[in-house]
């Protein structure tokens, strides 16, 4: 069956089973592989994007449930204010260790910049507890987040 979803703002239309997990649309049928598979369980965060800027596992969404809702994945987030600060601090910070689950973990933060722009450590473990890093990467994520919601978009474009 074809479904037509908005993903980064351009539609895309796709042959598949209205079972279809999002992260395999995304991944195998329109190639847009910064998106990662981890558990395929809803468990480790890997494959987090937004749906209407709410962060989700795309590996448990099937593409029928999507409908009209706008998707932004590790692809476009950073052309919007909220991701270009996140990632920013990323760099600045030198977040990333092996980097597999750094998708997931900038989709997560992002979402929660989005919707708390000044986020406590509480509110930040709380929004960040479903994202697993192996490398074990959380102190520089805490900390790049903060760094990100203290930010201006200014800053970011310097
Ligand atoms: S692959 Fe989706 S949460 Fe692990
Ligand atoms: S940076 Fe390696 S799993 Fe998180």
């Amino acid at each position: 069956m074809a479904f037509d979803i908005t993903i980064n703002g351009s539609i895309h239309i796709v042959d598949v089973d209205g079972d279809t997990p999002l992260l395999w649309v995304l991944r195998d049928v329109l190639g847009m592989t910064g998106t990662k598979f981890g558990c395929g369980m809803a468990l480790c965060g890997a494959c987090t994007v937004h749906i209407d800027g709410v962060a989700t596992r795309s590996c448990v969404t099937p593409v029928d449930s999507i409908g009209r809702s706008a998707i932004t994945t590790i692809e476009g987030i950073g052309a919007t204010p909220t991701g270009a600060r996140i990632q920013k601090a990323w760099l600045d910070l030198e977040v990333v260790q092996c980097g597999y689950c750094q998708s997931g973990q900038i989709m997560s933060a992002s979402a929660l910049i989005g919707s708390n722009p000044h986020p406590t450590d509480s509110d930040i473990d709380d929004a960040m507890s479903g994202n697993i890093c192996r490398c074990g990467t959380y102190v520089r994520i805490r900390e790049a987040i903060k760094r990100a919601a203290q930010s201006t978009e200014q800053e970011v474009r310097q």
